[in-house]
């Protein structure tokens, strides 16, 4: 099981060192590749270095889809792999909807990020609205092969580069899980259309994201086809934190 930890735009440098170092108490119990956190662009070289011979990997909530320029505030996939980060965040749904990026945006985030040598994980959730209306399968379809567009022509950026996070808008810090058929329902769903789709060996993950917390991630993870879990506000307490990556043991 993946347990990825999306800080968002929170924790200043103390808080985060202080956090890191909760985590990497129990360096020892993880398993490498498997525990990944997303900090904020700024702190990254800091806590680049407090995990770096830990198995605790980084990644960034975002890169560019440009290579280098004029570009003002943005940070292109290869300085993310410079500064040591193995993963970016693509198409977080915040990102979506409070910077308008659309599905091929992503897309072409997603094809820097993995010529760069990165690991993506793309993000895909329908809102509420397409949940009440019925047609959120139509819309994840949409989002999910739309994510993907550059990159499906060549299966070797695909190969054990992508990873797929299923998180509902509405879930997301609300406190409002989806439910295990729902999760169950849009995740066989979302691997139906990728080994229909794409023809390689490689059986993606797919995580759920959406108010997980140290009390439902177990019975979370119990649901078939749930690869991992990408955790926001549980994310930001060592000892909370903690509970979700023991529970995935
Ligand atoms: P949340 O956020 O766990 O706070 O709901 C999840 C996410 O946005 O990735």
């Amino acid at each position: 099981m993946i347990v990825a930890g999306n800080w968002k735009m929170n924790l200043n440098i103390n808080e985060a060192i202080e956090l890191s170092n909760g985590l990497l108490k129990h360096n020892e119990v993880f398993v490498e590749e498997k525990i990944i956190i997303f900090p904020s662009f700024l702190i990254i070289p800091e806590i680049y270095n407090l995990f770096k011979n830990s198995k605790i990997s980084i990644g960034t909530q975002d890169c560019s889809m440009y290579d280098n320029g004029a570009f003002t505030g943005q940070v292109s996939a290869e300085m993310i792999k410079d500064a040591g980060c193995k993963y970016v965040i693509i198409g977080h749904s915040e990102r979506r909807s409070l910077c308008h990026e659309t599905s091929s945006i992503v897309s072409q985030k997603a094809v820097k990020a993995v010529s760069a040598g990165l690991k993506v994980i793309i993000c895909i959730g329908e809102n509420s609205k397409d949940r009440e209306k019925g047609d959120y399968l139509f819309v994840l379809e949409d989002q999910l092969k739309q994510s993907l567009s550059d990159l499906s022509n060549d299966n070797n950026l695909l190969s054990n580069n992508i990873i797929i996070a299923y998180e509902p808008v509405w879930a997301i810090g609300t406190g409002n899980t989806a439910s295990k058929k729902d999760i169950e329902e849009v995740h066989k769903f979302i691997k139906e259309i990728i080994s229909s789709n794409y023809q390689f060996n490689y059986d993606l993950p797919i995580l759920y994201g959406g108010s997980v917390n140290s009390k439902n991630s177990s019975e979370i993870f119990k649901i078939n086809n749930v690869d991992g879990v990408l955790v926001g506000g549980a994310s930001l307490k060592s000892d909370e934190f903690l509970k979700i990556i023991k529970n995935s043991m």
